[in-house]
Order: structure tokens, then sequence, then C-alpha cells
């Protein structure tokens, strides 16, 4: 549990951090994460999205510190997935089953599922407001950040824009801020971005398009997940912009899995090609990182090298979960080039090809094959491969 914490005059955040988890869906979460809520108190109270499931009684232990929950008037649900909705039931049942549920028409269908009944359900839009006392409540649709029924909820006296899932960040820590935190929250807001939206990349540059039409003043930007943004919420905006333009840069990342080491020298010759003609390269053992941190690193490279050894005429089990993982986060404007050695038969290259062309990567080169262990020649053509990339990113870069 945590104090509360009054972010603005009367709007606090009652939230809970879940300092254990390391496995969020698949990506590694290393440092926790936050399930932010906000409490705005007024003629009617408000509470803006709520907690996952086990996190409801700490839920209502924050909120009970300011205001008995029964006092709870209305509640936004700005995003149905379970780690802001979990703990609806346990809240309804507590302030009282027939309080309206502002959400979006996709939200209403999904709580519904979740919980297999029906709430009093007020189905908002963009454009729609919620006036209480001095205070508007303004909705703006935001379809598939990070799914159907996602929408921001912005509060337009206070200037405070409480955006979901965007903008956030895999964090639990004592900080709640991004003044307190400073550019070390950066990394962590990198990798949210490129694991939880960048397959969703053309949709934030159609939003950020959108809000700027609106010309919101923002003050504070609070989203669902890590610190809040009052410092300079233009910053984490201007990040956002960048990601999803998906813009490739001059950087490398040669992944592989290795059976024998050959695989590996073959990797390791590759990145040295691609270092002799100044482009920046990331080398990553598929054993040793975990897929969310290489999709992390995926997000700005300009091109990808993927080594695999065949098993059982096939890519490695590794190679083929951190590819299903990075094809569906669905990064663009990449070249691509495979390798890998093999004993007999030698499909990965193959296969890893499909894979890029599913993909839609621009592949740069057949791939390099080698039978059982790479001679000097054999290196020697994975250190062309190497150089090959680095010149055509260049040539594509300049
Ligand atoms: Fe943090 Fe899409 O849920």
């Amino acid at each position: 549990m945590y104090k509360p914490i009054e972010i603005a005059d009367g709007v606090f955040s009652v939230g809970c951090r879940d300092w254990d988890i390391r496995d969020f869906h698949g990506y590694s979460t290393y440092e926790g994460t936050t399930y932010n809520a906000f409490l705005v108190l007024g003629e009617k109270n408000v509470l803006i999205d709520t907690v996952k499931e086990h996190f409801g009684d700490e839920l209502l232990a924050n909120i009970s510190r300011i205001i008995d929950p029964k006092l709870i008037d209305i509640v936004i649900s700005n995003h149905t997935e379970m780690d802001h909705s979990g703990a609806i039931p346990k809240l309804m049942h507590k302030i009282g089953e027939d309080k309206p549920i502002y959400c979006s028409k996709m939200g209403a269908k999904n709580l519904e599922a979740h919980f297999n009944r029906k709430f009093n359900f007020q189905v908002v839009g963009t454009g729609d407001t919620l006036k209480i006392g001095n205070r508007t409540f303004s909705f703006l649709d935001t379809k598939m950040l990070h799914w159907p029924d996602s929408m921001f909820t912005y509060l337009v006296e206070d200037a405070i824009l409480f955006s979901s899932d965007a903008f956030g960040q895999h964090y639990a820590g004592d900080m709640f801020f991004d003044d307190e935190i400073g550019d070390e929250i950066m990394p962590h807001a990198r990798k949210y971005y490129a694991n939880i939206l960048n397959h969703f990349s053309p949709r934030v540059q159609a939003l950020l398009k959108d809000v700027a039409k609106l010309n919101l003043k923002i003050d504070m930007i609070c989203p669902d997940h890590g610190i809040l943004w009052r410092e300079n919420p233009s910053k984490i905006i201007d990040a956002y912009d960048k990601w999803s333009r998906q813009e490739p840069t001059r950087k490398v990342v040669v992944l592989f899995d290795s059976m024998w080491k050959s695989t590996a020298k073959m990797a390791q010759a590759i990145t040295s090609g691609v270092e002799s003609e100044d482009v920046n390269v990331r080398l990553m053992n598929t054993r040793k990182w975990h897929r969310s941190d290489i999709m992390t690193e995926v997000l700005d490279a300009g091109a990808i090298a993927v080594g695999s050894p065949t098993l059982n005429n096939n890519i490695f089990p590794v190679i083929a979960d951190v590819m299903t993982y990075i094809k569906g986060l669905r990064p663009q404007n990449m070249l691509a080039a495979a390798f890998g050695s093999y004993g007999w038969s030698g499909e990965a290259v193959k296969i890893l090809n499909k894979d890029f062309e599913e993909m839609k990567l621009t592949i740069i080169d057949p791939g390099v094959k080698i039978q059982y262990v790479p001679d000097e020649a054999d290196l020697e053509r994975c250190f062309e491969l190497g150089i090959k990339l680095a010149k055509t990113l260049k040539e594509k870069l300049s």
C-alpha cells in the first residue's frame, strides 16, 4: 500500500504498486509495475480506472484514506484490460452495483464479457463530456491504444490527461513523477512502447495529430502504469512521435542462437563486418537476452540479422519464440539477412527469410548457410554479409 498522493487540487492517485511482477504477458518487468487509479473529488466523486483483481482490497484501503469508498458516485473505465478493470466487481459491490460506469461502447461490451454481467454502463466517445460542478471530464476514443475499448479522459479545468496505457512504463519505485526520477525513466518508457504499442504506431501517429488539432493544454499526463508526467509532459509526447514514426537509425541488431558455437562464430563475424563500416551494432544471444529487451533494441534498428542452426528441419525454439514475438510487434522499415550453420538439411535460413517476407522487411541477401563448422573462408563470407548490411543501411539513410 502507498499513501495516496494529491496530484492536483482534489485529485488523488490511489492505485497500487506491484513490486513482484516479473512477467507481464511475455514482457520482462524487472522493476515491477504500478496499476494507477485516480480519485477526483467534487460535487460527485469520480474514480478513474481500477487495478488488478487481487489488488482490489488495497485499492479500497487507499481510497478509504481519503473518503469512504461508498461516497464514490461515478467510475470511469478508460480501458478494460484486467490490470485496470479486474477490481471493478469488488469496487462496485462496495460502492453500489447501480453506480454508473462511463466507458466506450467496446468497453461496455468487454466489461460485460469479463464479468458476465451488465453494470450501469454510460457509453461515451470522442467529444462527449461529463460536467460535474466546476469540473469537466472530456472523453477521447483511442482505439487500439492498447485495446479496441481504450479511451482517454481529459480533465479540462485541471489540464490533466488520464491516458490509460499510453505514455506508461512498467516501473514500481518510490518516485511518482517525472521530475523526481528524471531521465532514468526513459528506458522504461521506450521498452514499454516497443513491447506494448509498437504495432499500433500508425494509430499513435494519427492520435498525436488529433490531439494536436484539439490544441489541448496539458499540464499533466497520468498513465495507468508508472510515473506521472507533470514537469514536462511534452517529453513523452515527443518520444512517442519519434518512436511511432518507425524511422530506421544507423544500427544493426544481430540475433542468434547456437548449438555447437558455429552460428555464434558466424554472428561474431557479421558483427565485425558491420562495425568495420562504422555502423552501430548490438550482438544479442537469444539465450541470454529476454525477448522484450531484444524488441526494445529492434525498435529503432535499421537492420536485423538473425542466425539459427537447423534443428529437426526447423529453426531453434528460442529463435522461433523471439521471431514470433517480434513479428507480432510489426517493426517496419528494416533491412534483414539470415544466417546459420546446419548438419545435413539446413532449412533455417529459408524459414527465417520466409519470416522476413511476412514481416515485410527488405531482405538484402539470400543469407549465409554453413555446413557444420565455419572455416576462415566461411567466416569471411559472414564478415562480408555484415559489410553488405551496413553499407545498404548507410545508402538507405543517406
Ligand atoms: Fe495496462 Fe492494456 O493494460
